[in-house]
């Protein structure tokens, strides 16, 4: 963990625990012993702190549930900051949170091209605690501090030179060392960054807490990560880091840190899954083949074409195509335009493009991947056809968000080969993806996948085959009853504030309405069967023809709409409902409620391979507020009893259909958190 070495003088310790250089107990007492002796240590002028291959990436957050035990990650940090011999970091790969909090106790920092440098606290419903709040405004004001601090992003090496955070650069990562040791030879004396002092204009803090209101609405941490850095223009290094301190835990032991700590540790877990042999080699994926040039196929090939891979995207007709070609080509040229890429990322993309109206250019294609209309007939259709031109050990796969994998896997003859692959929309932008797993999709093709959503930026979760798969079948009961609501006497705008002041993106209203009423509409004006045919028919379609459930204006704002109004009354009479006075309580129950108990059932059937994945999903792919956890970790804290408690209650208005969970209402009776433990712990009883 530890190693020692001295270079006529210099003192090197290069301290390496893998996979990430987490600054763990015994990492952390490795270090105070190597640092103690090398300051004692009349043969040593300098030392120099170097990582393995990497720095460090902070904190080891697995210990935070527990007591920390010493030496405390402050206390080395003052152990190297009051040294008499100059410190230099040697960095690469990443610092970040504790990790660039030890380069700040150092006196001096050398970094490799190419290192990631920040404080992504924040990002964990925490600030940084070991002094990164006191010393980097030192070291580079408080505007550049307040920045990386409360956005939790890292800078370059280029821009920490830039900025002062570092005070050389190493020619490249081999010479780093080298460079570290040579760097440390010219220095006379250790100079800290906690002997500066900063100040500043009080009403900065303001203003940038004004400036970043809705970025930081609801959350805890970085107002304050503010605080605590306005105290380092006030207060001395003792007092702010005590200040630090005291902020640091009570964020540490919030609801929302140890829900964001939830989601951290979920989102890796979601990658891992639990059957598959140990050793899976993966089938390459050099070229990708595109079924549809429609919104989502295009979308979805901008991921591959970004990640430098080739894709071949085919439609029927050759103004879809072009069509489609087209807005992939507009979308980077706005992203070229707000400077999130260059014009040469953009032209290297579309170069990676070709676009075909003929089937057999699929044929060497590693991945291809369907994004046609959502009907089985029309999937199956092109899975045979797609059966019979792509190469042997081709994966295809299917963009539907719906529709059974097993069946559309039997128009081919390699089921094994078929799988599900749910993008969400904008696919280029949204990172949840959705990995179905067939009943006979082979386990190469499920870690090959798994291993791509990394490579293209996605976060991969993996569900079995059912209706809705995990994401849409819990959406289902939050919709419908949503609706129903309205003809029981709720407005749009009062459930949507409910789920706007939970946290969520969009409301239910809200978001059918960007989605598109029409979405599985059957286009028969006379045949009126609920609200969203009612809305349909009189062509409120949505926000693309400026009517929904809302009014639109030219800038898409909603206004509530009188006709919606005469609508939902028109049919109450129909449907003989009646009119009562609804809660907030009951849209929580209803909406909210109703999504944990599906998520229980989903849980049961196996569909989801655990609790966490269905609160991934959630997270990534639906808006779902981050500070509460997702809707499986936020009903635990909310108590299955009321959850079940307010479903019982609420039952009969919820029709013939609703069943509870047996699961949850298990999990509820005996006190235990809703997971996939207890259903193996409780096999027997079902
Ligand atoms: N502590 C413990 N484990 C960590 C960790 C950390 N700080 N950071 C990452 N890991 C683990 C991951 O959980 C994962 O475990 P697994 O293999 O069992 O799934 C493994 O290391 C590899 O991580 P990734 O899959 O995320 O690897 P990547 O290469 O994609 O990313 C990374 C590397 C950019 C370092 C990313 O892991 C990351 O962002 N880590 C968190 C960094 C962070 O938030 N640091 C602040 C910690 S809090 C702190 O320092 C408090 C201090 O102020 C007192």
């Amino acid at each position: 963990m530890i190693e020692t070495h001295l270079h006529e003088g210099v003192f090197e310790v290069v301290f390496d625990n893998p996979p990430v250089n987490a600054l763990s107990a015994k990492l952390r007492t490795g270090l105070a012993v190597a640092v103690a002796d090398a300051l004692a240590d009349e043969a040593v002028t300098a030392i120099v702190l170097r990582g393995g291959k990497s720095f460090s990436a902070g904190a080891d957050i697995t210990e935070f549930d527990k007591p920390l035990s010493p030496p405390l990650l402050q206390d080395i940090i003052e152990i190297l900051e009051s040294g008499q011999k100059p410190i230099v970091a040697a960095i690469a790969g990443n610092a970040l949170g504790g990790g660039l909090e030890l380069a700040l106790g150092c006196h001096y920092r050398i970094a490799a091209p190419g290192t990631r440098l920040g404080l992504p606290e924040v990002l964990l419903g925490i600030l940084p605690g070991a002094g990164g709040t006191q010393r980097l405004p030192r070291l580079i004001g408080v505007e550049a501090a307040l920045d990386m601090i409360v956005s939790g992003a890292p800078v370059s090496a280029d821009k920490a030179l830039a900025i002062g955070l570092v005070d050389q650069l190493a020619s490249d990562n081999a010479s780093l060392a080298a460079d570290a040791i040579a760097y440390a030879r010219t220095l006379t004396g250790p100079r800290r960054t906690g002997d500066l002092t900063v100040s500043a204009d009080p009403a900065i803090f303001d203003k940038f807490a004004a400036d970043n209101a809705r970025k930081i609405a609801n959350l805890r941490a970085p107002k304050a990560c503010i605080e605590s850095v306005r105290a380092a223009t006030v207060l001395t290094l003792k007092e702010g880091l005590a200040k630090e301190t005291e902020l640091f835990l009570r964020l540490l032991k919030g609801d929302q840190s140890i829900a964001l700590r939830h989601i951290f540790a979920a989102e890796r877990t979601a990658a891992k899954i639990y059957d598959l042999p140990k050793v899976v080699s993966l089938r390459p994926i050099a070229k990708v083949g595109m079924v549809g040039a429609g919104t989502m196929g295009g979308g979805i090939a901008m991921n591959f074409l970004s990640a430098g891979v080739p894709v071949v995207i085919l439609d029927l007709q050759q103004d879809a195509l072009d069509r489609g070609v087209g807005v992939v080509r507009k979308n980077y040229d706005a992203s070229s335009a707000k400077g999130r890429l260059t014009n040469e990322q953009v032209e290297n993309a579309m170069g990676l493009l070709t676009p075909t109206l003929d089937f057999t250019a699929l044929a060497d294609c590693d991945l291809i991947i369907e994004a046609v209309y959502e009907s089985m007939d029309i999937k199956k259709e092109v899975f045979s056809r797609l059966d019979s031109v792509a190469k042997p050990g081709a994966i295809l796969a299917s963009n539907t968000s719906l529709l059974s994998i097993d069946e559309i896997a039997a128009a081919t003859g390699r089921p094994g080969d078929v799988l599900g692959l749910h993008f969400f929309s904008p696919a280029n932008v949204m990172k949840l993806l959705e990995v179905v797993r067939g009943a006979e999709t082979a386990a190469d093709v499920l870690a090959t996948v798994m291993n791509l959503a990394r490579r293209i930026g996605k976060v991969p979760v993996v569900s079995r085959v059912c209706y809705g798969f995990i994401g849409n079948r819990m959406l289902d009961p939050r919709q419908t009853n949503a609706e129903a609501l309205l003809l029981e006497g709720a407005t749009p705008t009062q459930i949507d504030r409910v789920h706007n002041h939970f946290g969520m993106a969009m409301g239910p209203f809200e978001m059918i309405d960007l989605a598109g009423v029409d979405i599985g509409w059957h286009r028969d004006p006379s045949r009126i069967e609920g609200l969203k045919d009612a809305l349909c028919a009189e062509g409120r379609w949505g926000q693309k023809t400026k009517a929904g459930f809302y009014d639109y204006d030219d800038r898409r704002k909603a206004t509530p709409s009188p006709l919606v109004c005469d609508i939902v009354e028109n049919l109450r009479k129909k449907t003989g409902t009646a009119l009562r006075e609804i809660s907030e309580e009951e849209i929580v129950v209803r909406t909210l409620y109703t999504m944990v108990n599906e998520g229980a059932k989903i849980l049961e059937e196996g569909i989801a391979q655990r609790a966490s994945d269905i609160d991934v999903v959630w997270v990534y792919g639906y808006g779902w507020p981050r500070y509460r956890g997702g809707p499986m970790f936020w009903a635990n804290q909310v108590g299955l009893k009321k959850i079940v408690d307010g479903l019982t209650r609420y039952a009969a208005r919820m029709g013939r259909n609703f069943t509870l969970s047996p699961l949850l209402v298990r999990c509820a009776q005996h006190d235990l958190a809703l997971d996939r433990s207890v259903i193996q712990e409780m096999q027997d009883a079902f």
